[in-house]
């Protein structure tokens, strides 16, 4: 267990010293580190996972989380179940089994979260890597080097997408602007500065005077545990309000934005991020206050044509009826914990990407913006 402070160096990128993963190779052998969200903001533990198993449960249960963090950790958790194979059968291993084995890995890690896109868009990236490495004739150990890179570059891509998008998204953000915010979008759940984050943190650092309304984002409260502690770390002002305040401050005309990341965005436009974001858009259209979703190109889901194929994760009801261990509701009642909803494209002022600001027509707009990705 260690303890560190967070900080953003000098330059446009955050310090490394908090990062929500990160890839390992000691005398212990090869590992994914990774930051346990659940402890925070009271511990700072990072946890030493050594396998797919590990990774596939880390993500389960919101070790880590956040849409590009759990697609990243899943490509080096394709990385470790390759070193297994690797260590069980070293060079007797052939590549059908390398094939085998990481496709198998792939289920596991993809049946982990069903909504954020950037987990199967991480392990189908992995999985045509391998593909086209083994029929080419890469020797497995080579293929394993290889594959570890892949998934360094995503997580390269990842950071400087971060930035992209920061410097997109703080264009729309004036000196003196009293932004909102829900969930957790900052640097615990990417590489880099973060989605919906990553704006507030630039116009923080040019001198602009924002001050940042976080939502406590129950049920796991994502935006009281992480959003403030990052946000506090960087001297960002903020301050923490429960969910069902967001209307009472936009009443008073003290939101000038929302900004909201996702976690899968359909053809149409249309956003499925945590649940509570579509009750904010609604509210922020009823207000005439612009609504900003900021994502990379990797949570664009060109496959769906709308919102309502995007499939939802339900989680674990005593997310809800208890906190911290601590039940807060009688025993054998019916709960719901939908962990996602989705946001009609008709209330999202614009999408903030890596690759520019996509604006109604979604449709057109995103199509464009993807235009050259290439799909394996
Ligand atoms: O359940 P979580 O914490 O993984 O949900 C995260 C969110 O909904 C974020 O808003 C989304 O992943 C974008 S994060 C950059």
């Amino acid at each position: 267990m260690s303890t560190v402070a967070g900080g953003l160096e000098h330059g446009s990128e955050p310090v490394q010293r908090v990062r929500p993963l990160w890839w390992q190779e000691d005398e212990r052998g090869c590992a994914l580190m990774l930051l346990d969200q659940t402890l925070l903001p009271q511990q700072v533990v990072y946890s030493r996972l050594e396998d797919e198993r590990q990774v596939a449960e880390a993500i389960k249960t919101l070790k880590v989380r956040g849409a590009p963090a759990i697609g990243m950790a899943a490509a080096f958790g394709l990385v470790l179940a390759l070193r297994r194979l690797l260590a069980e059968r070293g060079d007797e291993a052939s590549l059908a089994e390398v094939l085998a084995r990481l496709e198998e890995a792939g289920v596991l890690l993809a049946a982990t979260r069903p909504t954020a896109v950037n987990l199967s868009w991480a392990i189908r990236r992995l999985l045509g890597c391998a593909r086209q490495l083994a029929g080419a004739g890469c020797r497995p150990g080579d293929l394993g080097r290889r594959l570890l890179e892949e998934a360094q570059a995503i997580a390269a891509e990842d950071r400087a997408a971060c930035l992209c998008m920061g410097r997109y998204g703080e264009a729309l953000i004036a000196d003196g602007d009293q932004l909102l915010t829900h969930c957790n979008t900052g640097i615990l759940a990417t590489a880099g500065w973060g989605t919906a984050l990553a704006p507030m943190y630039l116009a923080h650092r040019a001198g602009k005077r924002i001050h940042v309304f976080v939502d406590e984002t129950r049920p796991v409260l994502q935006g009281a545990r992480l959003t403030a502690w990052e946000l506090q770390q960087e001297g960002v002002p903020f301050t923490l309000i429960t969910d069902n305040m967001a209307g009472y401050f936009m009443r008073r005309g003290q939101i000038a934005a929302v900004f909201v990341g996702a976690d899968r965005i359909a053809a149409n436009g249309d956003v499925a991020n945590k649940i509570g974001t579509y009750s904010l858009a609604v509210l922020a259209q009823a207000h005439g206050i612009p609504f900003y979703v900021v994502a990379p190109c990797s949570t664009i889901d060109l496959d769906l044509p709308s919102g309502e194929e995007i499939p939802l994760e339900q989680r674990d009801p005593r997310e809800v009826t208890a906190i911290r261990g601590v039940s807060i509701a009688p025993d054998g009642i019916s709960v719901a914990n939908p962990a996602f909803d989705v946001t009609p494209h008709t209330y999202i002022s614009a999408i903030i990407t890596e690759r520019g600001v996509a604006r109604a027509p979604y449709s057109v707009a995103l199509r464009g913006l993807c235009a050259d990705d290439h799909h394996p």
